[in-house]
């Protein structure tokens, strides 16, 4: 894939075709400008608003390779800083989580306080002579951060679009969860962290698009775990029933998988009744938010959010995930339960031991995936294989727009769709120089103009 010696980005994948060379997951040039590109300049999440309520309240996340400090100010804004000292660039701070008034690093002492300012520095008029200027060594700042509905998000380019504009009409899809309910949503528990020796893109591309590996990967664990009549989720390995679900990309790169039948997102829970009572109870206050799409088809069903390039949502079976790259053949998971601050203790008890059961680090469901993208991965990187194209053509040419929803639709969960409108979101910002060269879509009209040739 290169031409006159040099990577040829063009040529890795095709959208036309859904082909992807098998080098994106292996090479280590791709890998770095992944970093610079993708990860350099995409919104990333950062915390929910739940978790760092109090001034000091902090998190110490990932932003692609670069580890930060999300950090709620005294005004109630929000920063997020390198989680290095200025000094000779130490880890300024090794908790994962807590509330601080400043931040003391663990080498020569120069503290920092809660807004990045250096405020403390041992023997300042002895060593440097009271010529230290401190102004010159404040923690570095991420360029932009942002919140929406509950999600705060930051981006390392300060060129990049609003994170309004970034979600764009994705927010429509968001907001089935994030604005269902008055009070909004909060994340429980501790984080989940497996790592998993995967390019980071294979188990993305997992959860954006693929339903067609439900029924087969999954049968075991489906079986065990249904306990509801799954009118939307016919994805045994026999029958597909592709008017009761909808795959939906050309969101800029986001995507959504989605049953269409208001329940089916609590089929895999032992006792869905108190999830369904829970749904009926307040279906009615739904629609009046967001209207009787939403409330009737999508509320309460199983859906995949994914924001482009990292994190995923997936109401019903209720986890939230993101994924932190380390390498090119390595990543961090972190998954939590989320659930709707309104819903009863009971439900909410129900949704934290069932992500466990389900998708945590021993999670059933888990289990089956990491085992197969490990080895999509490793097969990659063979002298043979490495050459080679790994292809999602399935239903290449099905895709529709529906006045209902935003985004361009195909119809039911097994199809590959967005799974070719992600890799080529990914290519549109690999090649792009700056944001402006990046294209901007929300339906199938405006993706077919921007489609290059
Ligand atoms: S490296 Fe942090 S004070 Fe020296
Ligand atoms: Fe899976």
């Amino acid at each position: 894939m290169t031409k006159n010696g040099k990577l040829n980005i063009d040529a890795l994948t095709d959208f036309r075709t859904g082909r992807q060379h098998r080098s994106i997951y292996t090479d280590a040039e791709i890998y770095e400008i992944e970093q610079e590109r993708i990860f350099g300049r995409c919104w990333l999440f950062l915390a929910h608003e739940r978790q760092i309520q109090n001034p000091g309240d902090f998190m110490r996340t990932f932003m692609g390779e670069d580890e930060v400090l999300v950090v709620r100010q005294k005004n109630g804004s929000v920063k997020a800083f390198l989680n290095t000292c200025t000094h000779r660039g130490n880890r300024l701070c090794k908790a994962d989580t807590g509330n601080k008034k400043s931040f003391v690093c663990n080498y020569h002492g120069w503290g920092f306080d809660t807004s990045g300012a250096l405020t403390g520095v041992p023997l300042e008029k002895e060593a440097y002579y009271g010529e230290l200027d401190k102004d010159a060594f404040k923690l570095i700042e991420v360029a932009q951060v942002s919140s929406y509905n509950g999600l705060i998000f930051g981006n390392f380019d300060p060129e990049a679009p609003s994170l309004e504009a970034y979600l764009g009409e994705m927010r429509w899809y968001l907001d089935i969860w994030l604005d269902a309910m008055p009070n909004g949503t909060a994340l429980l528990g501790e984080t989940m962290k497996v790592e998993l020796p995967v390019n980071w893109k294979f188990p993305v591309e997992n959860v954006s698009g693929d339903g067609y590996h439900l029924g087969w990967a999954h049968a075991g664990a489906m079986t065990v775990s249904s306990s509801m009549s799954l009118s939307g989720m016919t994805v045994s390995n026999s029958s597909v029933d592709n008017s009761a679900a909808v795959s939906v990309a050309g969101l800029n790169g986001h995507c959504v998988l989605s049953s269409l039948d208001g329940v089916s997102g609590y089929a895999f829970y032992p006792q869905p009744k108190i999830a369904v009572d829970y749904l009926e109870q307040n279906r009615a206050n739904v629609a009046e938010r967001l209207g009787k799409v939403r409330a009737e088809k999508f509320w309460g069903s199983q859906i995949n959010l994914t924001v482009f390039p990292s994190l995923q949502l997936l109401p019903g079976l209720n986890w939230f995930r993101v994924y932190h790259p380390k390498g090119v053949d390595r990543i961090e998971m972190w998954t939590w339960a989320m659930v709707d601050v309104d819903m009863p203790n009971e439900l909410k008890e129900m949704i934290l031991a069932n992500v466990a059961r389900t998708f945590g680090p021993a999670g059933i469901f888990d289990n089956d995936d990491g085992d197969n993208l490990q080895a999509c991965s490793e097969l990659s990187n063979g002298r043979q294989t490495r050459k080679m194209n790994l292809y999602t053509n399935m239903a290449l040419g099905r895709e529709h727009s529906r006045d209902e929803m935003p985004g361009v639709v195909s119809d039911g969960l097994i199809c590959e769709q967005n799974q070719r409108y992600y890799y080529r979101r990914w290519s549109e910002l690999m090649r792009a120089e700056n944001w402006s060269d990046v294209p901007v879509y929300n339906n199938l009209e405006e993706a077919n103009k921007t489609l290059w040739v």
